[in-house]
């Protein structure tokens, strides 16, 4: 068990019903099975239109709105949490939506209860990296449940985001560089931990799990949240997305061999 994941868990418990209140609001959960575009660039869309029949995993599922969009498209998916709250709710909703989805509670680098090769498509992001201590282990589990040749698509955060944090002026508060940890206590007297991993490190993770890249792309300029928009300029971009194809002999095979 990894203390600083396990830390960010109960951070996630405790601020379940606030975001299950902001979704609610946002009013996009009811309609993205139907809409999958209200959660899926068009970019990610390149890569997941033809997901019917297949087997799906999302990690770091949170709101699951991008489940609920997977499996309206007709893909069995399995939601993937370390927050046993956010799965909670994202069970609730999936049984109002009446869509056929399986949740696990289990941290991202440490998928031991899923066996290797059990998935076609392999997607995450939409701001997880940040919580996870090791991003070469969080893509080395997520390319080890791909079968071979199956698709691993990455739409995190771009890191260069994390450079600022709630409530900053236009000048970043931290390097580059500086993976962490960060350390911030919570309202509720808990600690959330944090780690900003470059965009190197996501693309060689993709690489070194053993994936051929087949797209990175920098986008969605102008897509940032209200909360956010006030503090990081505008003008960088939101989202780095990788796409990497799961190579048909991966490096273990080939050690083995
Ligand atoms: C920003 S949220 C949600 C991201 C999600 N893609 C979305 O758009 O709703 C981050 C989620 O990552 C989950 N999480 C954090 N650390 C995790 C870990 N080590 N393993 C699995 N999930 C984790 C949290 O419980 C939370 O639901």
């Amino acid at each position: 068990m990894n203390n600083q994941h396990e830390q960010n868990r109960a951070c996630w418990n405790s601020w379940a019903d606030w975001w299950r209140k902001k979704a609610d609001q946002r009013g996009i959960w009811q309609k993205c099975h139907r809409n999958p575009e209200l959660v899926l660039s068009p970019g990610e869309m390149r890569f997941l239109s033809d997901v019917r029949g297949k087997d799906v995993c999302v990690l770091g599922s949170g709101d699951n709105e991008v489940v609920f969009a997977l499996a309206g498209m007709g893909a069995m998916v399995v939601s993937v949490d370390i927050s046993e709250k956010q799965l909670e709710i994202a069970e609730e909703r999936a049984g109002i939506l009446g869509l056929d989805v399986s949740f696990l509670r289990a941290d991202v680098i440490d998928l031991s209860s899923i066996p290797d090769g059990r998935f076609d498509v392999v997607y995450t992001g939409g701001h997880i990296s940040v919580w996870i201590s090791d991003v070469a282990r969080y893509y080395a589990e997520a390319v080890r449940v791909l079968r071979p040749g199956g698709l691993f698509v990455v739409n995190d955060y771009h890191p260069i985001r994390q450079m600022w944090h709630e409530g900053d002026g236009p000048t970043p508060r931290h390097r580059y560089f500086n993976r962490g940890p960060y350390e911030y206590p919570t309202d509720k007297g808990l600690t959330q931990v944090e780690f900003h991993w470059t965009t190197a490190d996501h693309i060689q993770a993709v690489v070194d799990a053993g994936c051929t890249l087949v797209k990175v792309d920098e986008h969605g300029e102008y897509e940032e949240e209200e909360e956010y928009a006030t503090f990081v300029p505008s003008t960088l971009p939101m989202y780095l997305m990788i796409v990497g194809r799961k190579e048909a002999s991966n490096k273990t095979d080939a050690a083995d061999a």
